[in-house]
């Protein structure tokens, strides 16, 4: 088993993943971010089940769909497990707390640090992420790369008059992919936020400054304003476009699979 670091300020374009790391330390300035196959955890199902808060359960209950019922329940159960695991506690006693917005924080009377723990997580398909990092907000999106339609005109609506400009300069084949790398990148920003779409998308904008490094910079001020917000390619595969946003710099980037 390998753990690879790779840090946002320098510029390393390759993610290695690690499977399942045992060491399950967060420290301050890292930025631990899992991949999961939901569907491979099936087998788990009844445990994660039972580590379910009511609420959590009842929104299972409510979902029309099989899959999407399953995937809820696995996807919560990891992350109860995932923060159990960074914690010392057990999956079924962490509480949670929602943001005005709707965005699960940990409940305040848990964290015990004086770096507490922040977290979010975001699914697509058969794949959940999550991310978990100390005292920094956090954001993470997953979305599977497939045939959009109207996208460029949703491109218009959404993405800056620059994220438009390079858009516009791709060939169609290549935008499909572009398209959701920009998503990717700017959901991660409001999610990281909590604030999700009570912020205009086209507002700010996500300005490379490496390969699979960004920045988010507010534009509708002008001169246009460099936020302390970094975004970081999670490269999985040509399917599926990922994300991290992470308040500040010097954090440390720690991809594993679970
Ligand atoms: C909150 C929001 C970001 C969720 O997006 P989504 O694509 O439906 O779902 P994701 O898989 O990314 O994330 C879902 C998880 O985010 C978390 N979440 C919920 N509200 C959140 C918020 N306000 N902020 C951050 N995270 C939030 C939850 O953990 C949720 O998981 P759950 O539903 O299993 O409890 C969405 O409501 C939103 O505002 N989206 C903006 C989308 C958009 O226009 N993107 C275009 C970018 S160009």
């Amino acid at each position: 088993m390998t753990t690879t670091i790779i840090t946002p300020i320098e510029n390393q374009d390759l993610i290695a993943w690690s499977a399942k790391p045992k060491d399950k330390v967060l420290r301050e300035g890292e930025v631990h971010v899992w991949l999961a196959n939901l569907e491979l955890e099936i087998y788990a199902m009844p445990k994660f089940l039972r580590d379910l808060s009511l609420t959590e359960r009842t929104r299972a209950q409510r979902l029309q769909f099989d899959h999407d019922r399953r995937r809820f329940v696995i996807a919560k159960g990891l992350l109860r497990n995932l923060l159990g695991g960074y914690m010392g506690m057990k999956p079924n006693e962490i509480q949670f707390t929602m943001g005005p917005s709707g965005k699960p924080e940990i409940a305040q009377r848990l964290q015990t640090s004086h770096d507490p723990i922040q977290f979010n997580q975001a699914h697509s398909g058969h794949l959940g992420i999550y991310a978990f990092c100390r005292n920094r907000r956090v954001g993470v999106d997953i979305e599977e790369v497939r045939p959009f339609p109207d996208m460029d005109q949703i491109a218009s609506l959404l993405f800056s008059t620059q994220e438009m400009a390079v858009f516009q300069s791709l060939s169609t084949k290549e935008r499909q992919r572009a398209f959701f790398s920009t998503w990717t990148h700017k959901e991660s920003f409001v999610k990281a936020l909590g604030k999700g779409l009570t912020i205009s998308l086209n507002h700010f904008e996500v300005s490379r400054i490496h390969a699979n490094l960004a920045k988010i910079v507010q534009n509708h001020d002008q001169p246009a304003q460099p936020l302390n917000w970094f975004v970081r390619d999670i490269s999985i595969s040509s399917q599926f476009s990922a994300a991290v946003c992470v308040e500040g710099d010097g954090w440390k980037l720690r991809c594993s699979r679970w």
